[in-house]
């Protein structure tokens, strides 16, 4: 199975991460394909947590880790990552794609202040500078990775966008922040040094790897409904975080795409702003938050939790024409009781069963649930581990079976904890 995409099919924070890992064991390289360090990766092995904004999650089993054309580097949180993978023993064997943008610190700073003219329209950003470096890649004013390696066209280039970011950083928003033109240039030119032996062209690699019967992983960052073009807009973030994108941003056709595999929490959760039809704004919520751990990764910021929505995920399975699915975080469920799954939307007098486009009219989507009843809070999942898919309760069996019933995909994974090893294979 060659070309594997894994991707969020709900707000982001799936545990994708682990799920990336878990499978890069049996593949050759991984690439992530969208995003930037909004992402926040997170894999535990033995006890040991290791967080990723940009290298890929796979990293762990020491394989062929890329960052896409479509990713938005950071300079600054690539080479710390660089830095602490070696701390711990790993020599990331890392390619970055010499058409990647770069993201700058005058583009967090922009973030900043768009969000704050946004006032309610804002996404809630990580601040990571994404939005910022993407809008500069769509109208061309965006500095790229092979730039960094040439100090004539880097100049050049510099020296335009840093005079138009002045302008409006003075301009526009009216806050008083002198650019440092020259020491923009030379920390751009010290993060080219520094990478140039990983900078190649990421599509070249990929094809040859794909026509070598390799198996390569393309790892999603964020989730399909924060997605430009499908997501809530404008809630969301500013790259394609859809199965589509890993063809724009690795550089590959889409009849190299062999299999596609949906990540999916066992119940909802977001960062940021925008609706949230089954959002628990209650006692279970907070329960969910904590025992979850539901915290950002990237941002530390509490995320918004509620019960498992399956019309964004039924959506996501359209969008993205997911074979597999994985689904997360069972454990954090126990003791619940009962437990509720939307299945459609109540909109005034109307009941659907998809996304609609216009934020107000999903605003108004109240949800329709459907009640399970719950399983016991003290479940030794060491025990239902090795035991598999039978030694489940009876009540998450059916669970299972109810999302595998609503959205007609398998359930392949089920992930009961962070370790790679709680973890549930079924022969799906
Ligand atoms: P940005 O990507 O930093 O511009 O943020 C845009 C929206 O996407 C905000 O609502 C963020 O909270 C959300 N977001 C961005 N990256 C992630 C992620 O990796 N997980 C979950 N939400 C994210």
């Amino acid at each position: 199975m060659p070309g594997i995409v894994i991707v969020g099919t709900q707000w982001g924070d799936e545990a994708k991460g682990k799920i990336t890992d878990l499978l890069a064991k049996d593949a050759d390289c991984i690439v992530r394909y969208n995003g930037g360090a909004n992402a926040g990766h997170t894999v535990v092995v033995e006890g040991k947590t290791y967080k990723f904004h940009l290298i890929p999650s796979g990293v762990l089993h020491g394989k062929r880790v890329y960052l896409g054309n479509g990713v938005v580097v950071d300079p600054e949180i690539l080479l710390d990552e660089l830095e602490n993978l070696g701390r711990e023993g790993f020599q990331p064997d890392l390619h970055i794609s010499d058409r990647a943008h770069v993201v700058f610190s005058f583009h967090k700073l922009e973030d900043g202040l768009q969000e704050r003219l946004k006032g309610s329209l804002r996404a809630g950003t990580t601040k990571r500078g994404i939005g910022p470096t993407y809008s500069d890649k769509a109208a061309r004013f965006g500095i790229r990775i092979a730039d960094l390696l040439d100090e004539e066209t880097l100049k050049a280039k510099l020296d335009v966008l840093v005079d138009l970011k002045q302008k409006i950083i003075n301009q526009v928003y009216g806050e008083d922040v002198k650019l440092d033109k020259k020491e923009i240039l030379e920390e751009a030119s010290r993060f080219g040094r520094a990478v140039s032996n990983y900078v190649c062209d990421v599509s070249a690699e990929i094809n040859e790897a794909l026509d070598k019967g390799e198996t390569v992983i393309f790892e999603g960052a964020q989730g399909t409904l924060l997605d430009i073009d499908h997501g809530l807009y404008p809630y969301g973030t500013s790259s394609s975080t859809i199965a589509g994108g890993a063809c724009i941003g690795a550089g590959v056709s889409p009849k190299r795409i062999d299999e596609i595999i949906g990540v999916m929490k066992a119940y909802t959760s977001r960062v940021g702003t925008g609706p949230l039809p089954t959002e628990l704004k209650n006692s279970i919520g907070e329960r969910i938050r904590e025992v979850g751990k539901e915290y950002g990764t990237t941002t530390g910021r509490p995320r918004r939790v509620g019960w498992l929505d399956l019309v964004p995920v039924k959506y996501s399975i359209r969008l993205n024409s997911i074979d597999k699915l994985v689904i997360t975080k069972l454990d954090v469920l126990s003791g619940l009781n009962p437990l509720k799954i939307c299945i459609k939307y109540r909109c005034g007098n109307k009941i659907i069963d998809t996304m609609p486009a216009d934020i107000r009219t999903f605003e108004k989507c109240e949800p329709i649930y459907e009640e399970l009843e719950g399983w016991e809070a003290n479940v030794n999942w060491e025990r239902i581990v090795k035991g598999g898919y039978e030694a489940l309760p009876e009540q998450a069996k059916e669970y299972i079976q109810r999302i595998e019933e609503h959205v007609k995909v398998p359930i392949s994974i089920i992930s009961v904890g962070p370790e790679r090893r709680e973890t549930i294979i079924l022969d799906k």
